[in-house]
Formats: structure tokens, sequence, C-alpha cells
């Protein structure tokens, strides 16, 4: 797998997973624009920092990245610990605009990859909802229809990450078969990074005991990096609408 000579957009670079495959991409050759609203602690190509819960704060982002590039990688998202507001927008509704708004400078043959989570696992159980939510039309439309179909603090992070997985699903294969941009999710399980431990507060003790006896232990954030990169690879050219489970087969357990 190489990356040589593609230009690759990351957020979330700041911290944990993000900051693994900036520094994986650029070792396989990538150029690498992080965009965060913490300030770096690697070398990338260039970065913007920039609040990705602010569809304003996005589009001065946008405006400021190449007018071409070859990947976006989603990245960046806040636990259920912070507000039910924030994860919305950062985690569903940011995200969402940002990819909108830089698509026309994604180069045909190109890749998206958002990260969604294990705990999106259950998105077949409120379908309905999700591919509703999908069809809404922009970040303040999105809102409005989230004010009109409230999501409980308690699952709000299950919820946005399911919302991911679905809108990311159904709208893939239009940008594929208009722009020849793929799309797709990288689902996680636990990661040992600086948010692990509100997962823990977030689901209880109860939860996290009974999950860990699934698993061998924790994943580190150097295991999920490679297969975001290879999504950006042209090694992926046929894979697009896929949620692929990187969790050392936690999610095989569910059935
Ligand atoms: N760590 C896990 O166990 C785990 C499991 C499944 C999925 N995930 C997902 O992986 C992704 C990365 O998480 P991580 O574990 O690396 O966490 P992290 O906290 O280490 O990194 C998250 C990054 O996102 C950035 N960010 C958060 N809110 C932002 C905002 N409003 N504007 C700009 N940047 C913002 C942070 O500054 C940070 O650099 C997230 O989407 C998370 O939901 C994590």
């Amino acid at each position: 797998m190489s990356l040589q000579g593609k230009t690759i957009v990351i957020t979330g670079t700041s911290s944990g997973i993000g900051a693994e495959v900036a520094k994986l991409a650029r070792f396989q050759g990538a150029k690498v624009i992080g965009v965060d609203r913490n300030d770096p602690s690697l070398t990338l190509d260039g970065f913007v920092k920039a609040d990705l819960s602010s569809p304003a704060a996005i589009d001065a982002a946008v405006a400021q990245l190449p007018a071409q590039f070859d990947a976006l990688c989603n990245v960046a998202g806040v636990p259920g610990t912070a507000s039910g507001e924030l994860v919305a927008n950062v985690n569903y509704l940011g995200l969402r605009h940002l990819t909108e708004q830089a698509l026309g400078r994604i180069s045909r043959g190109g890749s998206i990859v958002n990260v969604s989570s294990i705990l999106g696992y259950e998105w077949p159980k409120r379908l309905d909802l999700h591919k509703e939510l999908a069809t809404t039309k922009g970040f303040e439309t999105g809102a409005q229809w989230l004010k009109e179909h409230p999501v409980a603090h308690e699952t709000c992070y299950q919820y946005f990450k399911e919302a991911l997985i679905v809108w990311s699903t159904v709208q893939s294969q239009k940008w594929f078969l208009e722009k020849g941009v793929r799309m797709n999710c990288v689902a996680p399980g636990p990661v040992f990074t600086p948010i692990l431990g509100d997962f823990v507060q977030m689901l209880g003790q109860e939860r996290v005991q009974a999950d860990a006896k699934r698993m061998l232990r924790p994943g580190f954030a150097d295991e999920i990096a490679p297969v975001i990169a290879w999504l950006c690879s042209d090694a992926a050219r046929w894979v697009s609408g896929a949620n692929i489970p990187v969790d050392g087969g936690i999610a095989s357990t569910y059935l």
C-alpha cells in the first residue's frame, strides 16, 4: 500500500487515532493537512485550527484547504460525556457539513473515511429514524430535525455513530457514481486514547466489564490507523459504502 503523491485532509490530528493516521499517511508518502480545535503535537504538511462543531468555522476551514486533494478522513469526535448538542454537532452534523463542503475539492478516485464506532452497531434498530435524518439538507435543517426528534443524552453518542453509519452508507453510492469518490466508515472497538476513560464513565462499569470478557484487550490507535490509511489508498478503489469493524473481533460476539 502506498499513499505516495496523495494529499489527505485529516480531522482530529491533535490526539489519538487522528494523530496516528496522520503519522502513518506521511510515512506512506502522503502530504497531510490536519484540522483540529487543538494545536498538533506532531509534524504535518499543513494545519487548520477549527472548531468542527460550528458550520461557520467549518466553512472558514474549508476555504483554507487545498483546491484539490485526494482523501478526507473524518476522525475528530467527542464522547457522550459531552453535552448532547456538542455530540450531535461534532460527531454528525459538523462531519456531514465538512464533507459536503469539501466534496468539490476531492479528486475523482478519491476517498472519504468516517470514523464510526462499535457503539454504532445497533443502527438497524433505528433505521427509519436515521434514514429520515440522513435526508435532511444541511447543518441547520438537521439541527431542526433533531429538535423535533430529541435524543436521550445517555445514548446520544451511540445514536450519532449509528446515524453516521446510515448516512455514510446511503450517501456513498450517489457520490461514487457521480464523482468517483468512495465513502466508507471504520468502526473501532475500545481504543487506548485520551477519551477511553470517558467511554468507561459513559457506559458504566457493568457494561465495560461484560465487554472486557468479549475481547483480548482494547486496541491501540496504531491498530486502527492502517485500515483508515488503506481506505485512502488506490488498493481500496473498489470498496465503497462499507462500515469496517476494527475491534479485535468484538462485533462478531454480538450476533
Ligand atoms: N477511543 C476509543 O475507544 C474510540 C472507539 C470508537 C470510536 N472512537 C472514535 O474515534 C475518533 C477519534 O477518537 P480518539 O479516541 O482518537 O479521541 P481523542 O480525544 O484522542 O481525539 C479526538 C480529537 O478530536 C478533536 N476534536 C474534538 N472535538 C473537536 C471540535 N469541536 N473541533 C475540532 N476538533 C475536535 C480533539 O481535539 C482531538 O484531537 C472519534 O470519532 C471517536 O468517537 C474512539
